[in-house]
């Protein structure tokens, strides 16, 4: 995709939902969210499953995470004149994610169609490698999820042993999650293009089991 070059300023404009120092704002989300739950969506790309979510879900806080200055310019485009109270987006790096949210303070993660990086020494950018996995469970409520979604049938083997090396346990698994209606779960932009193509779409939920071990 072609840089965006008014992207920059889309993101400083739009104050009602970008959030530009997350870091601030750690340990009190809560003041954002009151008692709805918090979700968090990891490369959220162009949008639309974070708008989709959070027009369907106004009981939860929607808080998309994209690194791409563009895709966040593009999102933020898209919802213009749509945007509710409860869509924030934060232009950052997951790998930081951390410093923007304090242990158990987040309820569901969202990995939808992550990046495969499949080379051997690109491995440890996986959103489903072991130090994202560490990030993950510090700040998941203790019966807090991550819901995967992917087309890619070798990134989703390789988070399946991940994710059980690491003690998570399984709570659902498909290898071909759009077979059957789901209405309550919106399309991303590239399940869309995959399910066109006719692949299945693979999906697992997963909770850090036995509670945490922080
Ligand atoms: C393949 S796209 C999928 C976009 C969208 N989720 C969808 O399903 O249509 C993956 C997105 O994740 C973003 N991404 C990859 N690694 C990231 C990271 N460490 N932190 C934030 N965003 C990341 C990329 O910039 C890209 O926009």
């Amino acid at each position: 995709m072609r840089k965006k070059h008014w992207a920059k300023d889309m993101i400083a404009q739009r104050t009602d939902c970008v959030i530009s120092d997350p870091g601030e704002l750690r340990g009190n989300w809560k003041q954002l969210a009151g008692d709805r739950q918090i979700r968090v969506e990891i490369g959220s790309g162009k949008g639309d499953y974070w708008i989709s979510m959070a027009h369907r879900y106004p009981d939860c806080l929607w808080i998309a995470v994209e690194k791409d200055e563009s895709c966040v310019g593009i999102a933020l485009k898209k919802c213009l004149e749509n945007t509710t109270e409860n869509m924030k987006i934060i232009n950052g790096d997951a790998a930081e994610i951390e410093q923007w949210f304090a242990e158990d303070e987040i309820d569901v993660i969202h990995l939808n169609f992550s990046d495969p990086w499949p080379k051997k020494r690109q491995t440890k950018r996986r959103l489903t490698y072991g130090t994202f996995l560490d990030s993950y469970r510090k700040i998941l409520k203790p019966d807090g999820l991550v819901i995967m979604k992917t087309d890619n049938a070798k990134l989703f083997e390789y988070s399946l042993v991940s994710l059980g090396d690491n003690g998570w346990h399984l709570e659902e698994v498909s290898v071909d999650y759009r077979r059957e209606p789901h209405d309550e779960d919106a399309i991303t932009e590239y399940e869309a293009s995959f399910m066109a193509l006719g692949q299945p779409i693979y999906r697992a939920i997963w909770k850090p089991s036995g509670g945490k071990q922080v």
